[in-house]
């Protein structure tokens, strides 16, 4: 039986399911096959073409009549966050060398993507100057402070499915934020350990634009899965983020991909796709730095609009093409954590040999 479902390989993982241990409670009794097949993430865009090549390849043994396949999914870790965040798997940091690429839309759309596939997801918003995750998640109120293991920590707002914290929670709206590095330092630390996020798959979090002290007061305090870097389609904004990319190879955190926000425009009244830079940049930067291309977000009037009404695209009409590119970056992302988690997983194994 084991045998027979090794034929099967992972096509992101190029492995083996039971080599890579995704089968589980495999039970043969007489005729009749059941096991839970384990993906990696639940954000997995082709999960049903998987549980067909596993029933396929049960079916192809003789005297077997019935297959049960329970699908699930466990979420792996590429790094321990750390003992700031020992409940949450994977720490996944959107930056970008500017501002206003559309950092924010793009880590709020991913998170509410990635928690529509089952996934437990949470967002912090680590700009501190400019907090915009309250505005376009849709939500603002003065988080609940419980007691939790005897310290006091503050419960985080949901929105969308999203678990979420944000300096803007706690600070009057439109309140100038006129503090110094250290200030910044110890305001993003608290935000992140400070709140009680539970038991994620991924946090995401929003930094602010360029290369300053919320991205190195990250890197400081918590290990993370790595980084995506938004990039826009021209070649000014492409050099930019090329910096950023420097910066966090220099930073030794993993690039998990480079995705072109505003690729291409989508017309509200034809719908109709029109390039208007030259798209398609960002996808020949990732091949020549040799990191994963995660896809294309096009400009479309209606990601702003329903930014700015605190319900994003991907939550207010996720069968919107918009929608659907931003959960195909959803998935690019998850494959590349899943990827970063299954060499971690081997590279401990061989150690242990
Ligand atoms: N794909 C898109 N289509 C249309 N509008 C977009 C798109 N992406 C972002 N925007 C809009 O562009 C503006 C800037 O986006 P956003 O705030 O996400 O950028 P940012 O990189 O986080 O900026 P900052 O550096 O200031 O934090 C917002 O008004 C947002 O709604
Ligand atoms: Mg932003």
């Amino acid at each position: 039986m084991l045998a027979a479902l090794s034929q099967v390989i992972d096509p992101d993982l190029h492995r083996d399911i039971v080599t890579l241990g995704m089968v589980k409670d495999l039970e043969v009794k007489n005729n009749r096959v059941s096991f839970t097949y384990e993906l990696t993430t639940p954000a997995c865009p082709i999960k049903d073409q998987m549980e067909a090549m596993a029933r396929e390849a049960v079916e192809a043994i003789p005297g077997v009549e019935v297959i049960e396949i329970e699908m699930s999914a466990r979420v792996q870790s590429t790094e321990e966050a750390g003992p700031l965040l020992p409940t949450v798997r994977n720490v996944v940091a959107i930056g970008s060398g500017k501002g206003g690429v559309g950092k924010s839309t793009v880590a709020a759309n991913l998170a509410i993507a990635l928690a529509q596939s089952g996934a437990t997801v949470g967002l912090l918003d680590a700009d501190i100057y400019g907090p915009s995750i309250p505005g376009l998640m849709g939500t603002r109120a003065l988080p609940k402070v419980i007691q939790h293991d005897g310290k006091k920590l503050f419960e985080p707002l949901v929105a969308h499915d999203v678990k979420l914290m944000s300096i803007g929670f706690l600070l009057e709206p439109d309140a100038p934020v006129i503090w110094r590095g250290p200030m910044v330092h110890s305001a993003v630390r608290q935000l992140l350990g400070d709140t009680h996020w539970g038991d994620l798959d991924y946090l995401i979090v929003d930094l602010p634009p360029g290369t300053g002290d919320a991205q190195l007061t990250l890197v400081q305090s918590l290990q993370l899965s790595g980084a995506v870097i938004v990039t826009q389609p021209q070649d000014v904004a492409l050099d930019i983020a090329i910096k950023a990319l420097k910066m966090f190879r220099h930073l030794k955190v993993r690039i998990l991909g480079i995705l072109e926000n505003m690729s291409y425009f989508i017309c509200d009244h034809c719908d109709t796709r029109h390039d208007i830079f030259s798209h398609g940049g960002a996808q020949r930067a990732a091949q020549e730095l040799e990191v994963p291309f995660l896809g294309e977000v096009p400009l479309a009037p209606d990601i702003r609009e329903s930014s700015d009404e605190g319900r994003p695209v991907t939550a207010l009409r996720p069968d919107s093409p918009q929608a659907a590119a931003f959960r195909s970056v959803a998935h690019s992302l998850a494959a590349q954590v899943s990827i970063a988690a299954a060499r971690r997983r081997r590279t401990i194994s061989l150690r242990a040999v």
